[in-house]
Formats: C-alpha cells, sequence, structure tokens
C-alpha cells in the first residue's frame, strides 16, 4: 500500500491533487459529478474585496494543446463568498481548502484576507499577484520583488493562516520574486500562473479575445512549469505548489521531482471534468510502476 499523503505547512492533504483556483468554481458543478471529498483539497474561485463582472466578451480562445482565457477576475465578492459559497460548500466537501484572493491595491489584498480569516473551512492563503487580465493590479504586483514583497507583508499581518504567494511565469527572475516572497514571510509560493498570449482571427484580422490577450494554459506550458518549479525549489526552504498544463498521474510525479510539495490542476478540468479524480485514483498505480512508496520522499528529488 503506497503513500501518498503530503503536507503544506502542517496541514496533512490525503493526496498532493488539487483542481486549481478558476477551473472547479467552488466545487459544487463539480459535486454533483463524483464525491470530491477524493482531492487533497481545491482552491476555490479568485476573490476579491468587491464583486466584479470580468472583461467583456469573447473572452477565451482555443489553442493547440491549451487555451487562452481573458476572465478579468469575475467574482462575486468576499462578502458572498463568505455568507453563501463557504457556508454551502460545508454539504458537499468537508477538508478544508485554499482561498485564492486578488487585488488591485495593497489594502485590497489585506482586506479580502482579513475577512476571510474567520472562516475555519480556510487552510491556506493563496494570494494572487499573477493574473494577467487586469489592469492596475494582479500581474503589477508579481512582476516586482519589492510590490510581491509588500503584498505579502501586508497579508500576513492579517492572519495566522499560511500564506502563500501565486506567481507569473511572465517575468524574466522567478526565482528572485519567490525568494523576495519568502523574506517578507511567505509560507510558501505557487507557480506558475499562465502565460500572456494572443490568437489572431484570419478572418476578421483582428484579436480572437476582446481583451486582446490573455493567459494561456493547457499541457503545451507543463515543461515551462516543470522548469520554474524547479528553480523555484532552488531559491527558497519554504513549500512550492506547482502547476501548469498537469493533467495526468505522471505529470503530478514530475512536478513533484521538479520540486512541488503540491500540484495543482487547472486547464484539464475544462476539457475533462473527473480528470483529477482520475488522477487520484491512478496514482497508487503509477507510484507502484516507479517504485515510490512514500510520495512526499520525492519532493525535489531531481536536484
Ligand atoms: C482571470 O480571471 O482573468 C484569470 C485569473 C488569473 O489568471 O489569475
Amino acid at each position: 500500500m503506497v503513500d501518498t499523503r503530503v503536507t503544506l505547512s502542517g496541514w496533512e492533504l490525503d493526496n498532493p491533487v488539487i483542481p486549481a483556483s478558476g477551473t472547479f468554481g467552488f466545487g459544487r458543478e463539480f459535486a454533483e459529478l463524483y464525491d470530491i471529498n477524493c482531492l487533497g483539497t481545491f482552491s476555490f474561485k479568485g476573490t476579491t474585496l468587491n464583486p466584479r463582472f470580468g472583461n467583456p466578451t469573447p473572452r477565451i480562445a482555443e489553442c493547440t494543446a491549451g487555451m487562452i482565457n481573458s476572465v478579468g477576475l469575475q467574482n462575486s465578492g468576499v462578502d458572498e463568498v463568505i455568507a453563501v459559497q463557504l457556508p454551502a460548500m460545508k454539504e458537499y466537501f468537508h477538508k478544508k481548502v485554499i482561498a485564492n484572493v486578488s487585488g488591485f491595491s495593497v489594502e485590497e489584498y489585506a482586506e479580502t484576507c482579513r475577512r476571510l480569516d474567520e472562516c475555519d473551512q480556510i487552510g491556506i492563503f493563496e494570494v494572487n499577484v499573477s493574473c494577467p487580465n487586469v489592469h492596475g493590479g494582479g500581474l503589477s504586483f508579481g512582476t516586482s520583488p519589492e510590490a510581491a514583497a509588500e503584498v505579502t507583508k501586508a497579508v500576513k499581518a492579517v492572519t495566522s493562516k499560511p500564506v502563500y504567494i501565486k506567481l507569473s511565469p511572465n517575468v524574466t527572475d522567478i526565482a528572485a520574486i519567490a525568494k523576495a516572497c519568502e523574506d517578507a514571510g511567505a509560507d510558501g509560493i505557487s507557480l506558475i500562473n499562465t502565460l500572456l498570449g494572443m490568437r489572431i482571427d484570419l478572418k476578421s484580422k483582428k484579436p480572437v479575445i476582446a481583451n486582446k490577450m490573455g493567459g494561456f494554459s493547457g499541457s503545451a506550458i507543463f515543461p515551462v512549469a516543470v522548469r520554474m518549479v524547479y528553480q523555484v525549489y532552488e531559491a527558497v526552504k519554504v513549500p512550492v505548489i506547482g502547476m501548469g498544463g498537469v493533467s495526468s498521474a505522471e505529470d503530478v510525479i514530475e512536478m513533484m521531482l521538479a520540486g512541488a510539495s503540491a500540484v495543482q490542476i487547472g486547464a484539464a478540468n475544462l476539457t475533462d471534468p473527473f480528470v483529477c479524480r482520475d488522477i487520484v485514483s491512478d496514482l497508487p498505480a503509477v507510484m507502484e510502476k516507479y517504485g515510490i512508496n512514500k510520495l512526499s520522499d520525492i519532493i525535489g528529488g531531481a536536484h
């Protein structure tokens, strides 16, 4: 019997399989398809202080081995999450969740986390400083070590829960940004968010996406994500959650060998809603195939 358990800042997960924010909502639709309690946990829909309508449509462009999105952080705001989503979630998900939080100022990140801090259902915060689809926030914090550190410090000051910072691949030195977050008190690093991309429609000769550019995700970005997880693992001592193009149990193991303590699955949920359930059930056989008894033993094993 192999051991699939992993630990994030003292929180033991049954397995490292975590649906990524923005691809799993608050889990309700997936809970109608299968018992989502088989998952390690999941990262809920990116939440801001105030409700957001999101970007104009079209927001999605299909690509070879992936997709581009420019959703623009559409969400119902933190107060609705606390009053409606989290109480409803108790009915179908009995583990703690990851709270994914975005903002447009340091104060907004901190206030959103301060309000969520009272919720027992939240295991850790995942602070998204890497959304490529909004102006005046998101990515602008994640491309500068100083700004990412400032957000980290502000959030750490309002919560006793572990704080993981979700980083962008759209930078020249992701390891330096990860290190700045760790030095500012981050308990972990999540990476990677989407790569900035674009498609142009040949008939209209105009960008497919109304916002022109968006975040590219899907299996095409997996090697980039593995490379960046590998680099960040060497730069920091805190745990790393790896993501980007993961779609199989083999990918989960590869990401953990690069340095991930747990692994998120994003775009794959949109083409196969059962993918995370299947990865959880495939993991033991794939571990046995590669002679792995205890999954946590392989974290960073490629270094
Ligand atoms: C979005 O809502 O535009 C995507 C969120 C993200 O990539 O961080």
